[in-house]
């Protein structure tokens, strides 16, 4: 089976900043920290409300890691011009709804094809892999394929929260990546008791996985979460 790549998302480390207005936590340090516990990537979500994650994260983001970065960030012409300032490693598209707490269902991108194409196009002649965050759901891949992303992140919130039919969806989801020449990620709502079955999944190389580790680093400590995924993830994969 492929290895299977665990990126960090560490919005919700700046979310603690935030909450007084101070410099610390610091979302870099805690980066610095998941990578050297065995993170292969740091993702971050920059809000068009900047809720989290703000716009001098991004950069400094970009100048201390070692490792590939996933910015992940809505289909409008800011964000796309932030993208191409920082040349992040991959950008994955999202949904982004002002009143949402977190990202509630994948992109509609057959529904907004169109103008999807051409932020994909020139975010990817700067040689940024582009992803797409959707629902596992067959016209939304082919759609994802057709406008030229490189890759789909399954969003995995509805199998985490128990709905019915949904690992099954996930799976026959990843199994028609292959053939559309996507690469497949997952994420969203991961945690060491849901993730053994979608690491298990063989054409999924990558989970990102965010408010869970970071909301059990406070009790364990950031480097035991990342080994312990990890370790998760490797037992799944057999
Ligand atoms: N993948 C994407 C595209 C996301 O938007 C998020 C949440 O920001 C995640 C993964 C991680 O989700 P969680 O924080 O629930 O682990």
């Amino acid at each position: 089976m492929k290895p299977q790549r665990l990126g960090i998302n560490v919005d919700h480390v700046a979310t603690l900043r935030n909450a007084r207005g101070e410099h610390y936590p610091d979302p870099v340090a805690a980066a610095l920290l998941a990578i050297e516990a065995g993170a292969d990537g740091i993702t971050i979500h920059l809000r068009e409300d900047r809720r989290h994650i703000r716009d001098a994260d991004v950069g400094a983001m970009k100048a201390a890691i070692s490792m590939p970065l996933n910015f992940e960030m809505a289909a409008t012409e800011e964000m796309v011009a932030i993208a191409l300032a920082t040349r992040p490693h991959a950008c994955c598209i999202v949904p982004e709804k002002r009143t949402e707490v977190t990202t509630e269902g994948g992109l509609d991108v057959a529904g907004h094809a169109e103008a999807l194409r051409p932020m994909v196009a020139r975010l990817a002649a700067a040689g940024i892999r582009i992803s797409m965050f959707v629902d596992p759901d067959p016209l939304q891949l082919a759609a994802s394929a057709a406008i030229g992303a490189h890759i789909v992140e399954l969003h995995t919130g509805s199998y985490a929260h128990g709905a019915a039919g949904e690992f099954e969806r996930l799976v026959a989801a990843a199994k028609l990546t292959s053939g559309l020449g996507l690469e497949c990620h997952a994420g969203h709502g991961l945690t060491f008791d849901n993730v053994t079955p979608v690491a298990a999944i063989p054409e999924v190389v990558e989970l990102n996985i965010g408010h869970f580790l970071i909301g059990q680093a406070v009790f364990d400590g950031l480097p035991a979460v990342v080994r312990r995924m990890k370790a998760l993830m490797q037992a799944a994969r057999g």
